[in-house]
């Protein structure tokens, strides 16, 4: 039986999606902070050759919530997405991401060490790498996060690699770059509140002609002046994690991975997709550059390519109209 904590969320629930496909079982763990009971009822419905068995509403800052998963289930392996995810939140308010990023995993991997569980996938960041000085990023670039968020992505990291070489922990880190898209039948998508990522925001500010959307700076040195992301599919991201799962359960030893296509797009190029997959001009104000937003972040994802096998298959138009099709859905429901 597989773990996945914060599989309510945006990830890992596209993530418990693929595992129920896969025919794994799984057992879910969240606070619902930031994540949907709806969203949890819904996978549970998903009929596949793997099935739902437990859904724990526990908070990984409190131990006692951590250990009842364990005694109560037989877990064979962790794949850890809760975390808070705002980068602008985390500069606001360290404490609040060191404490829940830091001590809900040092609860979780103290809770897997005394269970003798030495299997984790973890849900790491492009955000790891700072303001990197080479595109695209491989993982030998250097990391040297700009925000406490980052940060705290970067020390989980460490102690995964601590606890390997004192206790065989064995652990695969994957850095995703921009995550976007949902399941391509609509089971389950992103939902943020408040939304911060890009595509679902211009599609906010299509549907709706009260919003406009804000462009953060166009005097960027790139090909049209705004900043250029790597946007990787969540239903492609989900199948790494799967991959990267059975990886640790063949015996593979543990190492990190960048997830991004290797493709850049710029916030102009993205906002003319939305245009033209939705059919609206979207209204748009031009905005000062936002502190510590690097020009270009492009992953090299050569490694999890050879390592895992992974190769995302999906298109940024691909995301852009799952995104889309979600949104008119949730508003319909
Ligand atoms: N969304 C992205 O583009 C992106 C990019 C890079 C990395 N990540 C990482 O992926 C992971 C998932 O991101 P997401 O976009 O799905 O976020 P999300 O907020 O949708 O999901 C996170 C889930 O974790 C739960 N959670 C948070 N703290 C918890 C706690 N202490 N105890 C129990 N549950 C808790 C929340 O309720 C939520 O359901 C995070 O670790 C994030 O750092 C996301």
């Amino acid at each position: 039986m597989i773990l996945v904590t914060g599989g309510a969320g945006y990830i890992g629930s596209h993530a418990v999606v693929a595992l129920l496909e896969e025919g794994f079982d799984v057992v879910i763990f969240d606070s619902l902070e930031n994540g949907y009971i709806e969203t949890v009822n819904a996978l549970k419905t998903i009929e596949a050759r793997g099935r739902i068995k437990g859904f724990i509403r526990g908070d990984l800052q409190n131990l006692r919530d951590v250990y009842s998963i364990f005694s109560r289930y037989k877990i064979e392996a962790v794949i850890h997405f809760a975390a808070y995810i705002s980068v602008e939140e985390s500069m606001k308010d360290p404490m609040k991401y060191y404490y829940n990023n830091l001590l809900g995993s040092l609860n979780l991997i103290s809770a897997m060490l005394d269970y003798g569980i030495d299997k984790i996938v973890y849900s790491s960041t492009a955000a790891v790498y700072g303001s990197p000085n080479r595109v695209p990023i491989d993982e030998e670039c250097p990391t040297s996060p700009i925000n406490p968020y980052g940060q705290s992505k970067k020390m989980v990291e460490q102690i995964l690699d601590d606890c390997d070489k004192a206790f065989g922990l064995r652990n695969v880190r994957l850095r995703y770059f921009n995550v976007a898209g949902a399941d391509g039948l609509l089971r389950v998508g992103e939902r943020h509140e408040p939304e911060t990522h890009l595509i679902p925001n211009l599609i906010a500010s299509a549907c709706d002609s009260q919003e406009t959307f804000n462009l953060y700076g166009d005097k960027y040195k790139t090909r049209d002046g705004t900043c250029i992301r790597d946007y990787v599919n969540v239903e492609d991201l989900a199948d790494a994690h799967v991959l990267a799962l059975k990886y640790l359960l063949d015996g593979g030893n543990s190492d990190y991975f960048n997830l991004g296509t290797s493709d850049g797009s710029s916030v102009k190029e993205v906002l003319a997709v939305c245009e033209q997959t939705i059919g609206k001009k979207i209204k748009t104000r031009l905005c000062e550059p936002r502190v510590g937003d690097p020009e270009t972040l492009v992953a090299d994802n050569k490694k999890a390519a050879k390592i895992l096998g992974w190769k995302p298959k999906r298109s940024l138009e691909d995301s852009v109209r799952t995104a889309y099709e979600w949104h008119k859905k949730e508003k319909l429901a």
